[in-house]
């Protein structure tokens, strides 16, 4: 008999905490219903106390999907009660609230006295505060998740302390993370058995593990875990999150699909829907997916040498573990031309994961048919990109107008730029190193930020000379790093709207900066 493993999406919190990788709320919403499509069994929404951004991300995904949506919160009264608001029209709420337990930490975050002079002290105070949150949360919701932070390095007696600690105030599923990336596959394996030894009334809960990639081990830590007995798995969509990021959702379940023989487990995750998930999650995050990440990878799937591509001609399985389209990646790739229909572009879309109204579709039909006459064939990749651009470009407060660059090889490079800056014109003109430095120093002053560029990369979206140019781009704006995306055929116009969008963003999470919450 094979056991459920539940899989726990924290894309849109731990992966969102990711350097530059903030999301607006709509982009959340759709990553939100995607994942739902993909029928994970819990998606963590956002941390509501850290920014009204994050508040209210977490309460229209709650007012949005059917799956248990979670909402992090520290050991906190405060905390707890917004999170506790945000879930309110949650279907299935979970409020999820850690604190950390090991030395490091309590030493670390809770050095003032108030918290007791001696580590003992410490540590009694720690566990009170997480007896105190759990029973909050309770109060609120039936379903509380605890998580003793970095419990990857913490002495193993106070965690089956405070875990059971945890249990005894009404915690209904205990998680296990590995904050750090520390352990080692058969160490944390051990903590699991540990915990399931010693912990009273641990078999009532569900032990639930999190894992960071910092030396490359989240999956293999994550499935060590599992045939340890733990039940439930925390990871993000294409691996992101904090630092090297988490254990990654498609190998995770990939690893439990395809390794049945010797893991007794599986989970409720629709494979089919990987790709479409994993291309959305780096549209929308600007995280481009390296070419050779298993499952995902542009490369997952390729056979470049000549005796693989025999052995694949002869027999798939020679050298193919998985089938592309186990994963949702698309066989053919060419789809529709500018004498595609309403009905063709709008079932073609439904198929790459995103549901329109008529009126949104009105719009992005015209904006498909102006693409059309650029360029002949239009692709997925090309949809997608559109797509991207359509619910990253709603409801901005800076606009592109119009863009105008002069270019030679014997002429200084300038940029004229038209933006509609709350609904306001301005024009404004600037030279620059290059063209592309020209047009940032033309929003610079027309904006009047004045920003470090981290990061510009761009590639082209398909193959050919028709193809669209897509940039990435990551910029610093007051210290804060955000991310930008824009496409277009021409690559100075997708330059300009990716920097637009990367001060869009900026402006979005401006209110309260949503990661320096002391925790
Ligand atoms: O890595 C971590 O410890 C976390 C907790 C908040 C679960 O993200
Ligand atoms: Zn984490």
């Amino acid at each position: 008999m094979k056991e459920k493993i539940i899989i726990f999406d924290t894309t849109l919190r731990d992966g969102e905490q990711s350097p530059g990788a903030a999301l607006t709320v709509k982009e959340k919403v759709e990553i939100a219903r995607q994942l739902a499509r993909l029928r994970v069994d819990v998606i963590e929404a956002g941390f509501p106390v850290s920014s009204p951004a994050q508040f209210e991300a977490v309460q229209q995904i709650a007012e949005t999907v059917p799956v248990t949506v979670a909402a992090l919160a520290r050991a906190r009264a405060a905390d707890i009660a917004a999170a506790a608001r945000a879930l309110a029209n949650a279907a299935q709420p979970r409020i999820h609230t850690f604190i950390g337990t090991s030395d490091f930490h309590i030493l670390g975050k809770f050095a003032d006295a108030r918290y007791g002079r001696t580590l003992k002290e410490k540590r009694h105070t720690v566990r009170q505060m997480a007896v105190d949150a759990i029973q909050q949360a309770r109060s609120y919701v039936a379903d509380v998740e605890f998580s003793a932070e970095d419990a990857g390095r913490t002495p193993l007696p106070f965690l089956a302390e405070i875990v059971q600690a945890a249990i005894e105030a009404g915690a209904t599923t205990i998680n296990i993370p590995d904050t750090t990336g520390y352990t080692l596959p058969d160490e944390f394996a051990e903590i699991i058995r540990y915990l399931r030894e010693q912990v009273k009334g641990i078999e009532q809960v569900v032990l639930s593990v999190h894992c960071h990639d910092d030396l490359g081990l989240a999956v293999a830590n994550s499935l060590a875990a599992i045939q340890a007995g733990a039940r439930q798995v925390e990871c993000t969509i294409n691996g992101i999150g904090e630092r090297a990021g988490n254990a990654s959702l498609e190998e995770i379940v990939m690893a439990i699909k395809v390794r049945g023989n010797r893991l007794p487990f599986y989970t409720d995750v629709n494979t089919q829907e990987i790709y479409n998930t994993s291309r959305m999650v780096s549209t929308f995050t600007g995280f481009v997916v390296q070419p050779n990440k298993a499952i995902v990878g542009r490369n997952a799937f390729a056979h470049e040498s000549g005796i693989h591509q025999d052995g694949m001609l002869k027999n798939r399985n020679t050298y193919e573990i998985m089938h592309p389209a186990d994963v949702g990646v698309p066989e053919s790739r060419i789809v529709l031309g500018r004498h595609s229909g309403r009905h063709g572009l709008k079932a073609r879309l439904i198929q790459l994961g995103y549901e329109l109204s008529e009126k949104d579709l009105d719009h992005i039909y015209q904006r498909f048919l102006e693409l059309a006459d650029r360029k002949k064939e239009i692709y997925d990749e090309d949809l997608r990109s559109l797509m991207g651009d359509e619910i990253q470009s709603t409801a901005q407060a800076l606009v592109l107008e119009r863009l105008q660059v002069v270019v030679g090889t014997d002429s200084i490079p300038t940029a004229s730029v038209r933006l509609k800056i709350a609904d306001a014109p301005c024009e404004e003109s600037a030279t620059g190193d290059g063209p592309v430095d020209a047009i940032f120093k033309a929003i610079d002053r027309a904006t009047g930020y004045s920003t470090e560029v981290v990061d510009y990369q761009v590639r082209s979206v398909t193959a050919g000379r028709q193809a669209q140019g897509e940039v990435f781009i990551r910029v610093r704006v007051q210290q804060q790093e955000v991310h930008g995306r824009g496409v277009s055929t021409d690559i100075l116009e997708a330059s300009a709207r990716a920097y637009l969008q990367a001060l869009n963003h900026f402006l979005h999470h401006q209110q309260v900066p949503t990661h320096s919450v002391e925790v």
